[in-house]
């Protein structure tokens, strides 16, 4: 396992020193995807091919998902989630809260997850079992928070019937937490909950590219990371918190139907 740990670091690094170089005048080049505020920059597919030719030059017959470029097949257990840049619209606008996410999936399972908040020069790890780190400090979530006391992140889809509901729910949950605060970057978003700079995190609509690299140092902090009606995590919605806040939360979210769209 250090070793897919090892790999993977060394390629978000090398992947998020490229984007720091190349910011500053390729970013705007750009193109949308599902909707005119869902955009891919030239850099996401730069990004995504350079992890993809380094995955692949290491270990052939890998299989890869990567945001930009789908799933490309492979013979082996082992699966590579990448999401190239997560926060591409804070990349867009020069700010910090953008990252470079990988995750190592062996049979199913992620087993290390590396998330390279270059412009932030933050390097998050996990590994199963073994904890989550930012360098050499190791990770614990916040523990023993009310609801009432808790610094609540969360995200908003880019198609206007899903953000329609997405803000009916965070009006319901604002007046019973501390805030709330919307960082652009599912990813940073759950790895700075296992730093205990947020309390708490749900969102409806991530992708497993978000989430696969960055549960991980969420969950090796402490956290439980869940679905609604203890589902798993999935697309259809994502809850993060230390035990205790996260049935709190969960319990204020599943009556207001959060995994519904307009
Ligand atoms: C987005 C970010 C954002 C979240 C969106 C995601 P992208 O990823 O993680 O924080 O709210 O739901 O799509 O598009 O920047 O890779």
């Amino acid at each position: 396992m250090t070793g897919f740990l090892r790999l993977a670091e060394d390629i978000a690094r090398e992947a998020g020193d490229m984007l720091l170089a190349k910011r500053p005048t390729m970013s705007g080049e750009i193109e949308t995807k599902s909707s005119p505020t869902d955009v891919v920059t030239i850099l996401d597919k730069a990004s995504e091919e350079l992890i993809r030719e380094r995955v692949l030059a290491a270990r052939p017959g890998d299989r890869i998902l990567g945001e930009e470029g789908g799933e490309a097949p492979g013979e082996s257990d082992v699966r590579w989630i990448v999401d190239p840049i997560d926060g591409t619209v804070n990349f867009l606008y020069g700010l910090p809260d953008w990252a470079v996410s990988i995750a190592v999936e062996v049979n199913g399972q992620v087993v290390a997850g590396v998330v390279n908040a270059a412009q932030r020069g933050e390097v998050y790890t996990a590994a199963l079992g073994e904890g989550a780190w930012l360098g050499g400090e190791r990770l614990r979530c916040t523990t023993g928070v009310p609801l009432a006391q808790a610094l609540v992140a969360t995200g908003f889809g880019y198609s206007v019937s899903r953000r329609a509901v997405q803000g009916e729910v965070v009006a319901a949950v604002l007046p019973r937490v501390r805030d709330i605060r919307r960082g652009g970057s599912c990813a940073i978003d759950l790895c700075s909950l296992a730093a205990g700079r947020l309390d708490a995190y749900y969102e409806r609509g991530i992708n497993h590219w978000d989430f696969a690299a960055a549960g991980l140092v969420a969950t090796e902090s402490g956290a439980r990371l869940g679905g609604l009606h203890g589902r798993p995590v999935s697309p259809d919605f994502a809850l993060c918190a230390a035990p205790g806040l996260f049935e709190e939360l969960h319990d204020l979210l599943a009556p207001l139907d959060p995994e519904r769209d307009a």
